[in-house]
């Protein structure tokens, strides 16, 4: 069996997951190299899954010749610059979302990936989630009719470190958190987000501010066909990782997901009981595996990948957007980029 062989570029806890799925489970995918800046996690994460390469360098990883694609899961200030390396070596590359914290880091990072003639996927996973890719199917199917309106909530549990503010290597929410929600509410709405306007809070917690973030946000969407949305984030549920959207639409309506880890309800005389869902990585993980196979599919087949660069630069827009009407506290265009629909 013909096999592609990947190296994975950052091998934290989104990093670690994606090459344990292509060692183990991928059985088209090869997994050859693992790197990270930090030197002894990726010699460690190399022994654990039982590979002989381990890199501190993209370019160091880059000169191995098994290597036919990369997957990028450094922080997100760094996916751009991966991307414009890993394309100008010629390889096909799955990166994490978001693929850019900035315009100008996204065009660079595209017009090498079109130059180099290379594909690009972006981590939109939950595309690939059954929940949503069911939901997806419905709305396809026409079964809801014209959507109306759209609503997500997505809730992070526990309150992050103020270190990982400090560090400055990740983008603001609406970069590293809603942009899951932008990318569903062009997707799911099948249209395109033309207007934002956004509200922030870091009442509970106002050191944040001092580090460009927010703790929460509600982002009101208008469309082009005339639909509305609303997308709501915060990084301290305290009680789960709470991910779910609603779909409404001219003639039925669709509810994607529960807070419920296991569909079931325990009750007693004391109340209720429910298992909560508490990380991504639980939450997602068909999800992750799902987008892994159909990169590794589709590169050896030499098709598209399923979430395209263009993906990645409209829901980037519209988390600049967003940005924008936090900061001028009024609403903003969504200013879009013809360039990214010339790279598939
Ligand atoms: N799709 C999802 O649901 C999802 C979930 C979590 C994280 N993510 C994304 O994945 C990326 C990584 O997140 P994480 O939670 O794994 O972070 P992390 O901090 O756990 O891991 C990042 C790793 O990258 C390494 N690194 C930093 N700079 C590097 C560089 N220039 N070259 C090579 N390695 C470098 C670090 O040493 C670390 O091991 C982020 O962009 C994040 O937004 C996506």
């Amino acid at each position: 069996m013909a096999k592609l062989g990947v190296g994975v570029l950052g091998v934290g806890e989104m990093g670690k997951r994606h090459a344990e799925n292509l060692r183990r489970l991928v059985p088209e995918a090869r997994l050859v190299a693992v790197t990270d800046v930090a030197a002894n996690r990726a010699r460690q994460i190399a022994a654990e899954l039982e590979i002989e390469k381990s890199f501190r360098s993209l370019d160091e990883m880059l000169d191995c010749k098994e290597i036919d694609a990369v997957l990028i899961a450094t922080p997100d200030k760094f996916h751009a610059k991966g991307i414009e390396t890993a394309a100008n070596a010629g390889k096909n590359i799955l990166c994490e979302k978001p693929l850019a914290t900035t315009r100008a880091d996204a065009q660079r990072a595209l017009d090498a990936v079109e130059k180099a003639g290379v594909r690009l996927q972006i981590g939109f996973m939950r595309r690939y989630d059954p929940a949503y890719a069911a939901a997806m199917k419905r709305v396809e199917a026409g079964e809801i009719g014209e959507p109306v309106i759209f609503k997500s909530v997505g809730r992070d549990k526990d309150v992050p470190p103020l270190s990982a503010y400090q560090s400055n290597i990740n983008g603001m929410l609406f970069y590293n958190n809603t942009i899951h929600d932008f990318d569903l509410a062009r997707w799911l709405m099948r249209d395109e987000v033309t207007d934002v306007h956004a509200y922030t809070t870091v009442a509970i917690r106002p050191e944040v501010a001092h580090y460009g973030d927010v703790v929460a946000s509600v982002v009101n969407l208008k469309y082009a066909r005339g639909a509305i949305g609303n997308v709501e984030s915060y990084v301290q549920a305290i009680y789960g990782y709470d991910v779910r959207t609603e779909i409404v639409g001219s003639k039925g309506s669709i509810f994607v997901g529960s807070i419920e880890k296991t569909p079931a309800t325990f009750v007693s005389a004391a109340g209720s009981t429910g298992i909560l869902a508490d990380h991504f990585l639980s939450r997602f993980a068909d999800a992750y595996l799902f987008e892994v196979r159909d990169f590794v599919r589709n590169m050896l087949h030499d098709l598209p990948p399923r979430v395209t660069a263009e993906d990645g630069m409209r829901a980037l827009e519209i988390a600049i957007a967003a940005e924008e009407s936090h900061k001028q506290g009024s609403p903003c265009k969504v200013e879009s980029e013809s360039h990214a629909s010339r790279v598939a």
